[in-house]
């Protein structure tokens, strides 16, 4: 062994060393630095890194998912990512995006979700917290390295918004995220129904789609939603609750996989009204939080 290859490799362990380091340190900056802009505070280590897929027998036969499980954290591991789920009503949407956030766990902006209920589930504004509710024209001053969840986006973002201030911001969201370290993860219940630009996602995650999803869905996705269906033909519930079906370009990412809830999840999470009157779900989640089934109700009662 040659002393000039042993000297070699210590610097370069060296080198590895200080670099991880230097990243370690240059994220704290960051972290401090968001938390004094925006007062949201700074993420406790993430502590559940445990397998999405944790319901044994709980999938139909033949799913292999340890090697797109690995992939799908290899992908939610970056620091910018772009998620689109779609699915019919009450398939596990909401949930499927918290379980991402969750397994990102960065400062994360939420538009659709009320801070009240994210702050019952104990990720909001008290100790430990990580997550804020935002107001739609709030989507442009999110700061860097942190992430947007846009819950029901098309209540938020849908076609009709071309040309306003909050279409630009959108727009501009998406077109420039990774140049800024932001991931977003959104969901809708049809991609019809969402500005084109919230579907320029990287990774697609598709529930069961609406009864007539083919009219209903954007031309060229019936074969990805036929696939999709064809899957979760025959499950039950709380199976297709527990499961997504992933696409990416990608070959390692395409296929049926499983995943729990988070933890935290709560019923109250998923019970919202449009998010285009978020100021008045913040007002009004007194309510929801006592459990007043009304203020569960469907956009526009009330
Ligand atoms: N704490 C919980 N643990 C497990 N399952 C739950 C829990 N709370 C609710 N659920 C069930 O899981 C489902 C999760 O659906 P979720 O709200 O994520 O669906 P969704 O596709 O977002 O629906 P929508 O289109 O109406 O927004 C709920 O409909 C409910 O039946
Ligand atoms: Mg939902």
């Amino acid at each position: 062994m040659s002393s000039s290859w042993l000297l070699d490799t210590i610097a370069h362990e060296a080198r590895r060393a200080v670099e991880a380091e230097a990243r370690r340190h240059t994220r704290r900056v960051v972290e401090s630095a968001i938390a004094s802009v925006t007062g949201m505070p700074i993420p406790a280590p993430t502590t559940d890194r445990t397998a999405m897929a944790t319901l044994p027998g709980d999938g139909p036969d033949g799913l292999s998912i340890v090697a797109r499980e690995d992939a799908v954290r290899a992908y939610l591991a970056q620091d910018t990512i772009q998620v689109a789920i779609l699915g019919a009503p009450g398939t596990g949407k909401t949930a499927l995006m918290l379980r991402m956030a969750d397994l990102r766990h960065r400062p994360t902006f939420v538009l659709g979700i009320p801070q009240r209920a994210l702050d019952d589930a104990g990720v909001g504004t008290g100790a430990g917290g990580w997550m804020r509710a935002i107001a739609p024209g709030q989507l442009g001053s999110v700061p860097r390295d942190s992430d947007v969840l846009i819950d029901d986006a098309s209540q938020v973002i849908g076609n009709e918004e071309y040309g306003t201030e909050l279409f630009e911001q959108f727009r501009a969201l998406t077109e420039n995220r990774r140049h800024f370290g932001i991931g977003l993860i959104l969901n809708c219940q049809t991609g019809k129904a969402v500005n084109a630009y919230a579907l320029t996602c990287e990774l697609l995650a598709l529930k069961p789609g609406c009864a007539f999803f083919p009219e209903q869905e954007r031309d060229g996705m019936a074969p990805f939603l036929r696939e999709a269906d064809a899957l979760y033909q025959g499950m039950s519930a709380e199976q297709v609750h527990h499961t997504v079906m992933i696409y990416r370009k990608w070959p390692s990412l395409r296929g049926p996989i499983r995943y729990r809830f988070p933890e935290w999840f709560t019923r109250r999470l998923s019970a919202h009204k449009a998010a285009r009157r978020l100021p008045a779900i913040i007002a009004d989640s007194d309510s929801v939080a006592q459990g007043d089934e009304d203020a569960d109700s469907p956009i526009g009662a009330g």
